[in-house]
């Protein structure tokens, strides 16, 4: 006979997972909806959902109060676990409570979450971009450019915008100025310009700023973050008249922010982007979770992932190597 307490105990040492009977719920939250990355990511974990059969709940989170609310009502549908890009990565502590609190799963993506001293939260998964890493192919690729146009760097200003409060930020714009500087740029030249939000329009406003207190230099090499910012500061050096072939742009991210100007009738100073994969971030992140959820195999502890150069000449190229 098997007592209440033999019962009891063997229940315990089942690690929870999703019954066969209960429908698998799995919450994708993300801090801008509006912005096209987000937005493919979403796209790729639905194809997840829709090949395993479970229900994803896409959820905007533009900041802490939304995020929290959002897990708590994730629970009350009876979700198993989430993927989140949160509004603010120092929220990580926040989302982990909320998360237990819940009995919910949580992994990162993106923007990975960080405890009071800044230190990365270990217990929660996280799958983001090598930033340094596709930093510095962004830097090559001005590099390059530059060599093609034949500029004299002396006479270029090389605009980072920044976002420093966010580790992924600031680790890509590290990764092009170290390659700017390897090439001998000068450090001199490379001007700072501090975004308020990691949107187009702030960094519109920004690049701005930067633009009037440096108008010495003939020609500008731009870049930062992602697409978003890019484009924001290609319209301001649009609006002091400098054209394409004046101004180096080249962003990360590729998906419609970056195609929208691709498909311009004729180039614009965005010149490039490294083309970064929405299909990993968003399929596979929804794919670990619902194995997590269904197996109990617990997903990498982080994972990150590639870039490659994409311009309007081999962007075709580039996305099919991405499955895009
Ligand atoms: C951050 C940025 C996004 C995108 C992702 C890629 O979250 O805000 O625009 O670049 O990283 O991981």
């Amino acid at each position: 006979m098997i007592s209440a307490l033999a019962m009891t105990l063997c229940n315990l040492s089942v690690v929870p997972a999703a019954s066969a009977a209960e429908p698998v719920k799995i919450g994708f939250l993300v801090k801008q909806a509006e912005e096209p990355w987000f937005q493919d990511e979403w796209r790729f974990a639905e194809q997840a959902a829709h090949e395993k059969g479970f229900t994803l709940v896409k959820i905007g989170v533009p900041n802490g109060e939304k995020m929290i609310a959002a897990i708590d009502n994730l629970a009350a549908q009876k979700a198993q676990g989430f993927v989140i890009c949160a509004p603010d990565v120092k929220l990580g502590i926040a989302v982990e409570r909320a998360a237990k609190r819940n009995g919910l799963k949580a992994m990162s993506v993106d923007d990975q979450l960080v405890d009071g001293s800044g230190k990365p939260i270990s217990s929660i998964p996280h799958m983001g971009i090598s930033a340094y890493e596709i930093g510095k192919q962004v830097g090559l690729g001005l590099v390059d450019e530059m060599k093609v146009r034949g500029w004299k760097m002396t006479e270029v200003g090389a605009m980072r915008l920044a976002f420093d409060q966010l580790p992924t930020a600031r680790e890509r714009t590290q990764g092009a100025v170290d390659a700017l500087k390897a090439a001998g740029f000068p450090v001199a030249n490379i001007v700072d310009a501090t975004q308020a939000k990691t949107d187009t329009e702030s960094a519109f406003n920004a690049a701005n700023i930067a633009l009037t207190k440096h108008a010495q230099f003939k020609h500008w090499v731009v870049f930062d973050m992602n697409d978003e910012a890019v484009l924001g500061t290609i319209r301001a050096t649009e609006g002091r008249g400098l054209r394409s072939d004046a101004v180096i742009g080249i962003g990360i991210g590729g998906s419609k922010t970056a195609l929208n100007e691709f498909a311009k009738p004729s180039p614009t100073g965005f010149y490039g982007t490294v083309l970064i994969s929405p299909k990993r971030h968003g399929y596979e992140t929804a794919m670990n979770m619902y194995k997590w959820i269904t197996e109990n195999k617990v997903p990498a502890a982080v994972t990150l992932t590639t870039g490659t150069l994409m311009t309007r000449v081999n962007q075709t190229e580039v996305r099919a190597q991405f499955g895009l």
